[in-house]
């Protein structure tokens, strides 16, 4: 499990060097060499319905890469699908959505096990996460959120 994290961390941390990447990045317009780097990978994006965990999904698609969107809000993964497959029409791996609370183990639980199919888990980008203002009240609804992360 550690040995598929590591390994995980590195691919990401390799891709993450390479490109800079920020909520205002618009991954369609980078003219990034599509290079396969991640072929054969299997990927989980938490978060990815929207922001920064899109942007990654298309990035890891265009690296070749399966990737499953897991976030909260199902119908923000539709779209977020949607938009993946317009702007990736020939991904050489497969994605799909999860819906997954990462505030709940089991979730997180259920969404690592989802990727079994695939052959297993090699990213996991811990991505999702809140910061707003009317949150504020909400403190250990935050750290529930945030503790996976760590
Ligand atoms: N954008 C920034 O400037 C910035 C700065 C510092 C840290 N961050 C962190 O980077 C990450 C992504 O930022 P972003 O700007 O793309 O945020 P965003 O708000 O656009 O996207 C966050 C996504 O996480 C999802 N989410 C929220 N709670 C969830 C839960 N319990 N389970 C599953 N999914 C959940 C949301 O539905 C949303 O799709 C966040 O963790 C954020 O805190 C962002």
């Amino acid at each position: 499990m550690l040995h598929t994290f590591r390994k995980g961390l590195s691919w990401l941390i390799s891709i993450t060097l390479s490109t800079t990447i920020n909520r205002h990045t618009d991954i369609s317009k980078l003219h990034i060499m599509p290079g396969l780097r991640l072929e054969g990978k299997n990927a989980i994006v938490t978060g990815a319905a929207g922001g920064i965990g899109l942007e990654t999904t298309i990035l890891f698609l265009r690296e070749g890469a399966s990737v499953v969107l897991a976030d909260i809000s199902e119908p923000a993964l539709e779209k977020a699908l949607a938009k993946a497959k317009e702007v990736v029409p020939d991904a050489v791996g497969q994605v799909k959505t999860a819906k997954c609370d990462v505030s709940k183990e089991s979730d997180i639980k259920a969404l690592v096990e989802s990727v079994d199919e695939w052959g297993g888990l090699d990213i996991m980008f811990n991505n999702a996460g809140i910061m707003h203002a009317d949150d504020a009240g909400k403190f250990n609804y935050i750290l529930d959120v945030h503790r996976h992360l760590y």
